[in-house]
């Protein structure tokens, strides 16, 4: 964990005073606190340097990223409106779905509030990046340390473009294979759906993508 980071807070509209007893007994700097309900939100957001929001309804099978919209759009312009009031120099790390829609929301928002930095807002698609990595890796028999994807547009289906010509170390493909690679990449999030056939989407690869994105995009002082 980045040593800018000291506190976690943990906020849910329900009671998350679990999980942040299950995440207090990690031996890291942090103290875990739990906020809960919207009487909570301010006291939760004070004080705050980054704000990670993964809020949001997950796909079920059959669905695409943009059927989450209309209850995750509210839910990101409320959450939004309270970092706008609480802790308006925060960074803001937006995973709820469908996040190429849900940044520009967060952006209007905070433009409404007058404390838009759009250095300071990013719709985190790493995980199609580790995906790339993983994928690549494998079907080129690499070293997963050193593979690098380059993965750039948004998340959601085509808007998702790896940049397999730039991949680190250098490795060619067949067009096949770029058909074949570009492809996976883009579904990836669909498969981990269908896989869990109902309950829900990507949590631990997300949270791990999360994690990684979070800790490279804070300055360093
Ligand atoms: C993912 O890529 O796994 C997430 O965006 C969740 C989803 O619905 O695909």
């Amino acid at each position: 964990m980045s040593p800018l980071v000291s506190d976690l807070h943990l906020y849910d509209i329900a009671n998350v005073k679990g999980v942040a007893a299950d995440l207090s007994h990690c031996n890291t700097p942090s103290q875990v606190l739990d906020f809960t309900g919207a009487s909570e939100l301010a006291n939760c957001l004070k004080g705050v340097n980054v704000v990670v929001i993964p809020a949001g309804v997950p796909r079920k099978p059959g669905m695409t990223r943009d059927d989450l919209f209309n209850i995750n759009a509210n839910i990101v312009k409320t959450l939004v409106e309270a970092v706008a009031d609480n802790c308006p120099d925060a960074f803001i790390h937006i995973i709820s779905n469908p996040v190429n829609s849900t940044v520009p929301i967060a952006a209007e928002v905070l433009k409404q509030k007058g404390v838009y930095d759009p250095k300071k807002l990013f719709g985190v698609t790493t995980l199609d990046v580790v995906r790339a990595n993983t994928f690549v890796a494998q079907k080129k028999n690499l070293k997963l340390i050193d593979v690098d994807v380059p993965v750039v547009g948004g998340h959601a289906g085509i808007t998702i473009l790896p940049l397999l010509s730039k991949t680190k170390p250098s490795v060619s493909f067949t067009d096949e294979e770029v058909h074949e690679l570009t492809v996976r990449i883009q579904n990836a999030g669909t498969e981990v759906v269908e896989a869990k056939a109902g309950a829900g989407s990507a949590t631990l690869s997300m949270a791990y993508a999360a994690a990684r994105f979070v800790e490279s995009s804070l300055p360093r002082s």
